[in-house]
């Protein structure tokens, strides 16, 4: 066969990420196999994001740099698929003419269709619309013996925060059935698979479109399953995380301790122009119950900096509330303009460098609070389920705690993926927690 070889760039976030898996099991299915450089494949897939414009910008040059190969091989195939695709459509031609084809964020799972017409035409190919046949969770990915898998649940989003491009390149939210989700899972689980991560713009939604059934049902039959020994989930709204979600993760066996809330910021007056739909006040309430509910629970969330109207005492609320609420970690993001978008076209916006000396002041104090908080656990046993070894050093191993907190220590030689093991930190750091294993203590 000519055609051999694929490989996948992904960008942003994990959604595009269980989407590139679904796209490389339909190319096996056509024969193709995985390669790890865009120099030996013979179709090039780039998945993208256009959360912020920086996103947009790296693909950009990605795109540039696939432009040379293509004049070396012009037998290439090359697609721009995702939520950037969506977005840009047939604009993609007109400033890179060598991409053979665009595809949006509802067609993924008619890849090989697209595939099979531009073999046989090479002809400009954009598919947008959504699909009247089928929808991208019908394909899974491909069985590689991972310990670990995304799982969509729900595709799109109505929130319309109006910071937001995802609700217009990935449409209105709907639901998975639960049945479908969970023989998914049963499926996993039988192929060896330890634990999943629940995937959804707003996954606290989930089942709104349905009848009868919610988050909280999802997660308590979910846990169920024999051998799913962790169950995540991203990414929550706090306005939709109610108290049944809190009790059913309260009472499971495998639902993880860790909570990553979004806040996105620390003023009333800008959550109300960003259209988020709660109050600080209610915030704080609901990490108050949450702590309550799972006291050794870790709390993580997104951040923007310099959104329109942003004033230093807007600022220094949010300062004061990070300070208080002392975050695990903090994702935090300059504000970046969306065509299309309210914020877009709202007054003041915030100068360039004004927004990143906000945002250095921001994750210098996040960083000293992440730190303090992994300091206390010097000494402290944690339970982590062994990952592999570090993509830098082979005789150092890795492992998450259930709040998420990555884990490195020497290694021992008795480590297997998947296993539960107990390790002793001695240096913690702002992002990591290094310790020893305690096999011969266990
Ligand atoms: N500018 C900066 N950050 C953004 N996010 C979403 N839209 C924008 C934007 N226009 C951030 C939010 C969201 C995370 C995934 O990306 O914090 O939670
Ligand atoms: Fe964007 Fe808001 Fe939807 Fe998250 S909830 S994807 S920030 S619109």
């Amino acid at each position: 066969m000519k055609h051999n070889k694929y490989k996948i760039l992904t960008y942003g976030c994990q959604m595009n990420e269980s989407d590139s898996m679904r796209m490389g099991t339909q190319l096996e299915q056509l024969g193709f196999k995985e390669c790890s450089s865009m120099e030996q494949a013979d179709i090039i897939l780039l998945n993208t994001c256009c959360v912020r414009e920086s996103a947009e910008n790296k693909i950009y040059g990605k795109i540039g740099e696939i432009k040379h190969l293509k004049q070396d091989n012009p037998e290439i195939i090359f697609g721009v698929v995702g939520c950037m695709a969506q977005k840009e459509g047939e604009k993609l031609f007109k400033r890179a003419p060598h991409i053979d084809f665009v595809l949006g964020t509802n067609k993924i799972h008619e890849l090989n269709n697209v595939i099979n017409e531009i073999k046989m035409s090479r002809h400009h190919l954009t598919e947008l619309a959504p699909s009247d046949g089928g929808t991208p969770e019908e394909v899974l990915p491909p069985d590689r013996g991972d310990l670990s898998v995304w799982v969509p649940i729900t595709y799109g989003c109505n929130n319309f925060c109006t910071y937001c491009i995802v609700p217009y390149v990935r449409g209105r939210e709907h639901s998975r059935p639960m049945q479908a989700v969970i023989d998914e899972v049963k499926n996993y689980s039988k192929n060896g698979v330890k634990e999943i991560t629940l995937l959804g713009q707003n996954v606290n939604s989930y089942g709104k479109d349905l009848v009868n059934v919610d988050f909280a049902d999802l997660l308590y039959n979910l846990d169920k399953i024999d051998g799913i020994e962790r169950i995540r989930y991203m990414t929550s709204h706090p306005r939709d995380l109610n108290d049944k979600v809190i009790d059913t993760i309260k009472n499971s066996r495998h639902v993880c301790t860790h909570f990553h809330l979004p806040v996105q910021h620390g003023s009333d007056r800008i959550l109300k122009a960003m259209n988020r739909g709660y109050t600080i006040e209610y915030y704080r309430e609901l990490v108050e119950k949450v702590r309550t509910a799972v006291p050794d629970c870790s709390l993580t969330t997104d951040i923007i900096v310099g959104f329109p109207g942003e004033t230093e005492e807007d600022f220094s609320q949010m300062l004061n509330f990070i300070k208080d609420i002392r975050y695990d970690a903090a994702y935090t993001f300059l504000y970046s303009k969306r065509s299309g978008t309210p914020a877009a076209t709202m007054d003041n916006q915030v100068a360039e460098d004004v927004k990143k000396q906000r945002l250095n002041k921001l994750m210098s104090v996040q960083n000293n609070i992440s730190l303090s908080i992994n300091e206390t656990f010097v000494g402290k046993c944690v339970e982590v389920m062994v990952e592999g070894p570090s993509r830098t050093d082979a005789n150092v191993y890795t492992g998450r705690t259930s709040t998420n907190k990555i884990v490195l220590w020497q290694k021992e030689g008795q480590e297997k993926q998947g296993d539960l093991l107990t390790v002793k930190i001695t240096h913690p750091q702002t992002w990591i927690l290094k310790g020893e294993a305690q096999y011969d203590k266990q």
